[in-house]
């Protein structure tokens, strides 16, 4: 199949990327660089976005390019959207009806009040970021044959250690001995994107459709997740205290927004790696950083 991957640069499109070029013709796309052998391709230009698209004439496209930062997003709703959300319905109106559209949500498409969420369960953003994914997710799925997956907070290894997000700063925060505190009330599903990478292999390869959750099966809080990191690393705990108070952000989080998964498990795909082997195959990455 040739497939065209928008955000093949960020965190976790160079492992989807790298994934499904292992079975399919790619053209990977980065917003501000293009990728080794890709193409550089700013999607808030439509005449871009319909250029590429008939260049590359691809069978696929797996949509993974956005604003990811709740804060940031919060702040420049319509920014947001113009790369969030407005990319979608010109992919809807020029691909040919025979070629696919996968897009990449969140489970912050979910206000988090009633755990847990199953695919056709109601959606509530409560921030601008979930919002703009919802307003997606309509585009797409009203576009017969296309596949919307929802996944939550991605964990692994990107490029460097510092541009490894939320492992990274737990091992910062774990190796700075100065007195501080973790939420403990927020429950994430930390999932490790090698993890994600195959699961879209996998439903890109079964052409599966509609709406499919996918996430890590254990539910943490920071502090817990701070935790199992320290005790895979062999660090202390000691400076760090669970917070009850839940640190106020510019953009609202929900609670508990996790995914179900039974869909997946029923089509047959298993692979959940635990956040201890997350973060020991971090570790081993950056061995000495
Ligand atoms: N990270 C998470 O915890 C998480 C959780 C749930 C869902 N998701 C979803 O997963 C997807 C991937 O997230 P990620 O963490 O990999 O994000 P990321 O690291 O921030 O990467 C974002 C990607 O979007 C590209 N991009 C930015 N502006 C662009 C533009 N104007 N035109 C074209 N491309 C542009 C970036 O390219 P350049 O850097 O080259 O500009 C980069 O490749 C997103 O849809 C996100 O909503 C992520």
């Amino acid at each position: 199949m040739k497939i065209l991957i928008t955000g093949a640069t960020g965190f976790l499109g160079r492992d989807v990327a790298s994934r499904l070029a292992t079975e399919h013709e790619v053209t990977a796309a980065g917003g501000r660089a293009a990728p080794a052998g890709g193409i550089r391709l700013d999607l808030r230009d439509e005449g871009q976005l319909r250029s590429a698209l008939a260049a590359s004439a691809p069978d696929c496209v797996v949509h993974l390019a956005a604003y990811r930062e709740p804060d940031v997003c919060e702040d420049a709703p319509e920014e947001t959207r113009r790369l969030n959300t407005a990319p979608v319905a010109v992919m809807c109106g020029a691909l040919p009806p025979a070629a696919r559209l996968v897009f990449i949500s969140t489970d912050y498409v979910f206000d988090g009040e009633t755990p847990p969420y199953r695919e056709n369960s109601p959606r509530r953003a409560v921030n601008v970021y979930g919002q703009s994914k919802i307003e997606a997710e309509d585009l797409a799925l009203r576009r017969p044959g296309s596949l919307v997956v929802r996944i939550p907070l991605l964990v692994g290894a990107g490029p460097s250690f510092e541009s490894s997000g939320f492992l990274a700063q737990i091992v910062r925060s774990l190796r700075d001995p100065s007195p501080q505190e973790a939420d403990a009330v927020l429950r994430r599903f930390p999932t490790w994107i090698r993890d994600v990478a195959e699961a879209i292999a996998f439903l890109v390869g079964r052409g599966a459709s509609g709406a499919v959750h996918y996430s890590g099966a254990e539910g943490l809080t920071r502090y817990e997740m701070v935790l199992q990191a320290a005790e895979v690393l062999g660090l202390p705990t000691d400076h760090i205290r669970p917070s009850a108070r839940v640190v106020p952000r510019r953009a609202a989080r929900p609670r508990d927004s996790q995914l179900a998964t039974d869909r997946i498990r029923a089509m047959g795909f298993m692979r959940f790696t635990p956040f201890r082997d997350v973060v020991r195959s971090f570790a081993a990455e950056f061995a000495g950083r």
